[in-house]
C-alpha cells in the first residue's frame, strides 16, 4: 500500500531523516527504503513536511511486528497527530469508532482519539471536541525540535501550521524584539526565542498564556520570553515603538488590530499578516488595510512576500503577507 513518503538521493538521507525526526515527522510503522537510486522516507503527515523537501506516494514496506490502523481496519484512515492526541474529521460515527479502536488497539503511541465537533469559534478560537477513546486532551507535541505541552480543549493549536511557522521563524535575528500579537501557547514565541530574539506574546486566553509561559521554560527560553494576557490592544502604551517583527495570526480579524500593530512597531519593522480571502484577490484586502494604517503614520510599506499557506473552504485561502514598514 503506498504512503506519503519524502524523497530524496542517498546522500542527503541522513540528514533529512533528522530534519523529519526533529519535527516528530517520521512515519516509524514503515521501513525506510532505496529504490532506483533514490531513498524513501516514510511521513506521518504529508501536508506538514516543509516546502523544502518532496513528498511521493510510494509502496513502502510495513516494518516487521508493528500492526497499524490499516492492518485492522483494512482501509487507510485519515487523521491527524498532535503528540500523543490523534485527530479525526469523521461525520459518520460508526466510523469513527472503529478507527478509534484500531487506534488504540494499533502499535502507535495513541493516548487519546478525539473527533472534531466544532469549527473553531469565538475570540479564543477554541475548538469542541468529542473524545472517542482516552481520556486527556493535554499533550506534548513536537514541531521543528521545541515541546509545546497544551491542552486541545482549551487553546488553540493547529500541527498543520508547522511549516508556515518555520518559514516566519528562519528569518528571525538573534537579538531582535519579536511580537506576537496573538501568540496561543507559543508556536512562534519559543522558537523565535531559540534563535536569539527579545520576545513578547499577549493572548486573551489565560490558558494559552500559562501554556505560553511553560513552553517558555520547557525549553529553556523563559529569559527572553514576555508572556502577556489579555486584550493585546492594551500593550500598545507599554510596548509603543518596540517591535522589530510582528506577528498577526488571528486571519478572520487581524485587519481591526493593525492600528495596535503600527502603535508597537518600530521604524523598521516586518508584519507577518494571516488572511483568509477569496481566491480571486487573496492578497489585495490585507495590502490595503495595512497601507491605510501604516502610511498616515509616515511608513513606507513594501509587501516582501505573498504566500497561500493553505487552503481554507472551497474558493477561499488561507494566506501571509510579509511586509514590512519603514520609516525615518
Ligand atoms: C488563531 S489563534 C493563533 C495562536 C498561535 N499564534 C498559533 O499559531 O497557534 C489566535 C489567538 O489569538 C487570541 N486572541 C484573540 N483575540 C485577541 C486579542 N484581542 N488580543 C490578544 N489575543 C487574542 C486567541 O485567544 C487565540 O489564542
Amino acid at each position: 500500500m503506498s504512503v506519503p513518503c519524502v524523497r530524496v538521493s542517498p546522500q542527503a538521507g541522513e540528514a533529512t531523516r533528522q530534519a523529519l525526526a526533529d519535527a516528530d515527522l517520521v512515519d516509524d510503522g514503515h521501513d525506510i527504503t532505496v529504490s532506483d537510486g533514490d531513498l524513501y522516507i516514510p511521513v506521518t503527515d504529508a501536508e506538514a513536511v516543509p516546502d523544502e523537501f518532496e513528498v511521493v506516494a510510494f509502496d513502502a514496506p510495513r516494518r516487521e511486528g508493528q500492526t497499524m490502523p490499516a492492518d485492522i481496519l483494512g482501509y487507510e484512515p485519515s487523521y491527524e497527530r498532535l503528540g500523543r492526541i490523534y485527530i479525526l474529521d469523521e461525520d459518520d460515527a460508526e466510523r469513527a469508532a472503529d478507527i478509534a479502536n484500531a487506534l488504540i488497539d494499533c502499535d502507535l503511541p495513541v493516548d487519546t482519539v478525539v473527533n472534531r465537533a466544532s469549527k473553531v469559534k469565538g475570540d479564543l478560537r477554541v475548538r469542541d471536541w468529542e473524545v472517542l477513546a482516552g481520556a486527556g486532551t493535554e499533550t506534548v507535541h513536537r514541531e521543528y525540535g521545541v515541546e509545546f505541552l497544551l491542552d486541545i480543549s482549551t487553546v488553540y493549536f493547529s500541527p498543520r501550521l508547522a511549516t508556515e511557522r518555520h518559514r516566519v521563524v528562519e528569518q528571525v535575528q538573534s537579538g531582535e524584539h519579536f511580537f506576537d500579537m496573538f501568540a496561543g501557547v507559543g508556536p512562534f514565541v519559543v522558537p523565535a526565542a531559540k534563535r536569539g530574539a527579545t520576545c513578547v506574546g499577549c493572548d486573551l486566553n489565560p490558558a494559552a498564556i500559562e501554556y505560553l509561559r511553560q513552553n517558555a521554560e520547557r525549553n529553556g527560553v523563559a529569559d527572553r520570553v514576555t508572556a502577556i494576557e489579555g486584550d493585546v490592544t492594551a500593550t500598545t502604551d507599554e510596548y509603543a515603538g518596540w517591535a522589530d517583527r510582528l506577528v498577526m495570526n488571528l486571519p478572520h480579524s487581524a485587519n481591526e488590530f493593525l492600528d495596535a500593530a503600527v502603535a508597537l512597531a518600530g521604524h523598521d519593522c516586518v508584519i507577518h499578516y494571516y488572511d483568509i480571502q477569496h481566491e480571486d484577490d487573496p492578497f489585495g484586502p490585507g495590502e490595503r488595510a495595512i497601507r491605510a494604517a501604516a502610511e498616515p503614520e509616515g511608513y513606507t510599506v513594501s509587501v516582501e512576500t505573498r504566500r497561500e499557506v493553505r487552503s481554507y473552504a472551497p474558493h477561499e485561502l488561507n494566506v501571509c503577507l510579509d511586509v514590512r514598514i519603514r520609516r525615518e
